[in-house]
């Protein structure tokens, strides 16, 4: 399959060798997901389940930003997050993915550019890469299991620092932290990513996605269960006060303001 652009134009996929490359293209807007694009991202990993040509998955974000996180608009436009809509279909996709999933992460990675991560097998990631979870700052809360992964991950301080104090921090700390496998110069770590996917495609794809499944389900049902916990207080957050400000206050280039609630 040649590169195949996704009718939003903001999504590709492109098969190659038993490597489904998958890319972002809104450059714009700093690869920043809307409500389509988390459709097509759906549709993607959820053909690539039963499409025996895909053995690996390789998540590459966009050129120079990995993405943004969940377009911040798109928030303040539709407040909710009911269990259809794109967004929790997608999480749930992903988080259930047979396939392995190789990520190469560079520039910003944010929001769901870091959480994304805990659900890859394989991080890359380039000495640029700034990683950032700032649900807090944005009135909102954990998603992705965050909440689950990241404290049974990290251990519960490095889980807190980086969910509360929700600063952003770079490619070292996240390997230091578990986080990524590598951290590579920027023009080295597509290709390596590519590597790593090219030779996990190599190997007997059953056997391959039943030592991932082995690894991963005794968590699975937690994690299922803590996506639809946090998409409930997710959902109701953003219809409050503290979002609608910190929303409000990005839009207008400002710094928000939680001094009065
Ligand atoms: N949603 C919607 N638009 C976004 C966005 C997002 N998550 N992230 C960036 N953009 C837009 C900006 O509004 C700007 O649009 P404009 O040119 O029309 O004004 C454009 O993308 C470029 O962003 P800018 O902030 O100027 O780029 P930067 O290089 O200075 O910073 C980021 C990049 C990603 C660090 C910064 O944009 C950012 O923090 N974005 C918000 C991330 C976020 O909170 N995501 C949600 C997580 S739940």
């Amino acid at each position: 399959m040649s590169r195949e652009m996704m009718p939003s134009g903001l999504v590709s996929r492109e098969l190659e060798n038993f490597v489904l490359s998958i890319r972002l293209h809104r450059d714009g807007k700093k690869n920043a997901l809307t409500r389509v694009m988390y459709e097509e991202l759906q549709q993607i990993f959820a053909e690539a389940d039963t499409d025996n040509q895909v053995r690996v998955i390789l998540f590459l974000g966009g050129d120079g930003c990995f993405t943004a996180g969940n377009d911040l608009a798109d928030f303040l436009n539709h407040p909710t997050l009911e269990s259809d809509s794109p967004v929790i279909r997608f999480l749930a996709t992903m988080a259930t993915a047979r396939k392995p999933i190789v990520a190469a992460v560079a520039g910003p990675a944010v929001g769901i550019g870091t959480t994304m991560l805990l659900h890859c097998e394989l991080v890359y990631c380039a000495d640029n890469a700034r990683l950032e979870m700032p649900f807090i700052n944005l009135g909102l809360c954990p998603e992705f299991a965050s909440s689950l992964l990241l404290p049974r991950q990290l251990g519960y301080v490095r889980a807190a620092e980086l969910l509360l104090l929700a600063e952003p921090f770079d490619a070292q700390t996240a390997k230091e932290y578990g986080l990524v496998n590598e951290v590579l110069p920027v023009d080295a770590c597509v290709e390596r990513a590519q590597q790593a996917a090219a030779r996990l495609a190599s190997k007997p794809p059953a056997s391959l996605r039943i030592a991932k499944q082995l690894m991963k389900q005794s968590m699975e049902p937690a994690v299922l269960e803590q996506i639809r916990l946090e998409a409930e207080q997710f959902s109701a957050l953003l219809q409050g006060p503290e979002a609608r400000e910190a929303l409000q206050a990005f839009m207008e280039k400002r710094a928000p303001d939680f001094s009065r609630f």
